[in-house]
């Protein structure tokens, strides 16, 4: 624990709104900032989450590039991360979040075979010609839509995919998770960058600078070696 920091505590009350302005994307509920100190956010995952591993076993060299870690709080059947929330103290902050990889599901998540009709649904919805004549019939496992999604957006291809764009401008929406989900080449990426931009060619620099160093980091650093990073997103904030 930080200096000058109370001990963990869960916060009494959920600042919803203030919440939302910054939020790029994520599952419901699964942010939440206290409402007399938005130095912190809190992240709910389960209780045996990679991702609190990750938290407890980071090791230094990866540190400066991962919000600050301040520790977990466990509850019954689920946990709070406490960390840095990274646009604390900006006026207008714009945030893009970046899924990385070319798989972003654990193999874990879909070893269930079941043929599901509401994945077929789903995967017509999007392309009816998309599923064969006996998927049709019998319906699709969660393995074959995952792959399908992936093979639609950008993952697949680029190794990383924008899952969603918060920014505040007058003359320009965000970019939802649901609309990010149609992006599908390089040319819908780089309308969405702009998008993120707004013609900040600093941040377009201090972007690929940060990026590099991290490239530099991770390509020597044994930790990284030894563990398989799945579902992981890149955020990048700036203060506009
Ligand atoms: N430390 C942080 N500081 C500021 N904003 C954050 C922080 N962590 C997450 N966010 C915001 O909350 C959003 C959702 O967070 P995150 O992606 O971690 O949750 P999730 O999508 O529910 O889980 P996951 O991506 O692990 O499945 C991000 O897109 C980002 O806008
Ligand atoms: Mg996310």
């Amino acid at each position: 624990m930080t200096e000058g920091l109370k001990p963990f505590q869960l916060p009494g009350s959920w600042v919803d709104n203030f919440v939302m302005s910054f939020v790029a994307s994520g599952h419901e509920g699964a942010i939440s900032v206290k409402e007399d100190d938005s130095r912190f956010v809190f992240k709910r995952v389960e209780q045996k989450s990679d991702e609190l591993q990750a938290y407890e076993t980071l090791p230094d060299e990866l540190k400066p590039f991962c919000p600050k870690y301040f520790g977990s709080h466990k509850t019954e059947d689920e946990a709070f991360l406490m960390l840095q929330n990274l646009v604390y103290g900006m006026k207008n902050p714009h945030v893009m979040d970046i899924k990385m990889g070319t798989r972003t599901f654990l193999e874990t998540e879909v070893l269930n075979e079941k043929r599901r009709m509401d994945l077929l649904a789903k995967m017509v919805k999007i392309d009816p010609n998309e599923p064969t004549e006996e998927e049709k019939q019998l319906g699709i496992t969660k393995l074959r839509y995952m792959q399908y999604r992936e093979k639609l957006s950008t993952s697949q291809k680029l190794g990383f995919r924008i899952d969603a764009i918060k920014i505040h401008d007058e003359e320009r929406p965000s970019l939802s998770q649901e609309h990010a989900k149609n992006i599908c080449d390089v040319e819908g990426v780089h309308d969405a960058l702009n998008v993120f931009l707004c013609a900040r060619e600093d941040v377009k620099e201090a972007m690929l600078t940060q990026l590099k160093e991290l490239r530099n980091v991770l390509e020597t650093s044994e930790w990284f070696m030894k563990h398989e990073i799945i579902g992981s997103s890149i955020l990048f904030v700036f203060d506009k």
